[in-house]
């Protein structure tokens, strides 16, 4: 073997990006230059999502627009809705959202065409459709009524909204969409990727984003804030927690919502979603997750030097919220779509086919031997 194999490609750059970058001299995520904790404190989360979709932040007027056109396609297809009403009730919401962007693509009209006028407008049908297709879902396991979509709502409230009849505190709906702004976006992370390699094939942007959700659903991507939650049901109380971390670690375990690819000193999104992670739990009367919470994250620390990711804080928060665990990942996606949709857009602007080389380790050359011989 004489290449120099890049496993993982570890530090490998594949491509240039405008959407977002860690800047180290901020130490933050940034959204097109913008710092996510910025955006957080002073944005909606429909703000965000236009400025990764166009570029900029969205003045008044561009921003009511916005939501004019993404309430307006929140509805769903007869097809699609009767599609879900006979999904197995046991499927994981990340398949249903999975299968649902594909029936999407099955009844877009303008599936096919690659232009970034047409995938605009599909990016707006499938962010609007998704989390109504994955609130149905929601409901219908629980044998309840479907709730439809309310157009008055904001993209957080309406997504309650259609899971539990209410909108709830306004704290919690804060708590929410700080969660989706620091969701949304992350560079090169496996599923953009993912979404960027179909693309480079120049398929469809149904495609690409069925693929990244495939891709998400793992629990090295973000499927951790589900796994998150099943290590915290697991340590039940805080007096658990420092016996069953120190365990685990004796064991070698790999700890879900801990370590990070890029960073290695800390997640800049914790500090912001650390912050709300309290306030929702000061809301709800429920202090049990935050004393399991530091307890697991001081040991990680002085033991392994390995500090939390951003699924740690929201796997607990989305528990506090009233989620079902396994519609985790699913909350990710529906803020995911747009940092998605912007990579997908930039690599339609400027494609070249991935298609990497890999080194052979199989056998030498031999001759096929017809069956009758073998
Ligand atoms: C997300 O890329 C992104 O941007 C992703 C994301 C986004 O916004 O899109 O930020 C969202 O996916 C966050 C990551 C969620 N995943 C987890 O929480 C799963 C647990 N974490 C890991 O398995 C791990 O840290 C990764 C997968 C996140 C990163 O893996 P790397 O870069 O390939 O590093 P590694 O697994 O090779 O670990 C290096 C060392 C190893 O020890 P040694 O073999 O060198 O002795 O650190 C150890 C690992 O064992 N290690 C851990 C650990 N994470 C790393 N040990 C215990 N628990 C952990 N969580």
């Amino acid at each position: 073997m004489t290449e120099d194999i890049k496993k993982g490609l570890l530090g490998i750059v594949v491509d240039e990006t405008e959407v977002s970058k860690v800047m180290p001299e901020i130490n933050s995520l940034t959204y097109r230059g913008y710092a996510a904790q910025d955006l957080c404190a002073k944005c909606k989360f429909e703000e965000v999502a236009y400025l990764i979709l166009n570029g900029e932040l969205p003045s008044e007027k561009q921003l009511k627009n916005f939501e004019k056109v993404e309430r307006k396609e929140r509805n769903l297809s007869k097809i699609l809705l009767e599609s879900i009403k006979n999904f197995p009730k046991k499927s994981h919401p990340m398949d249903v959202a999975r299968t649902a962007v594909s029936i999407m693509g099955l009844e877009d009209k303008e599936t096919k065409d690659n232009s970034p006028e047409a995938n605009l407008r599909k990016v707006m049908r499938i962010f609007a459709k998704t989390p109504v297709a994955l609130a149905a879902f929601y409901r219908i396991r629980k044998g309840k009524k479907i709730i439809k979509p309310k157009s008055n709502l904001s993209f957080s409230e309406n997504f309650f909204y259609m899971c539990f009849g209410k909108v709830p505190e306004k704290e919690i709906v804060k708590a929410f969409d700080v969660s989706l702004i620091l969701y949304a976006e992350h560079s090169f992370n496996v599923s953009t990727f993912t979404a960027r390699t179909i693309t480079s094939s120049l398929s469809d942007i149904h495609g690409a984003i069925t693929g990244a959700i495939a891709s998400l659903k793992g629990p090295l991507h973000g499927g951790a804030n589900e796994e998150v939650m099943h290590m915290m049901n697991k340590i039940k109380k805080p007096e658990n927690a420092l016996n069953w971390i120190n365990n685990a670690l004796d064991q070698k375990a790999v700890v879900m919502g801990f370590g990070h690819r890029v960073y290695k000193s800390g997640d800049s999104r914790v500090p912001t979603m650390r912050e709300y992670f309290s306030k929702v739990a000061k809301v709800k009367k429920d202090k049990k997750f935050e004393k399991i919470y530091d307890i697991v994250e001081k040991v990680m620390i002085e033991r392994k030097n390995i500090h939390p990711n951003v699924d740690y804080p929201t796997g607990p928060t989305y528990h506090l919220m009233g989620f079902d665990t396994d519609f985790f990942t699913p909350i990710f996606v529906i803020s995911r779509i747009t940092g998605w949709s912007a990579h997908i857009l930039e690599q339609h602007a400027a494609n070249k086919l991935i298609r990497p080389l890999a080194s052979y380790i199989g056998s030498s050359y031999r001759k096929v031997v017809p069956i009758n011989q073998r």
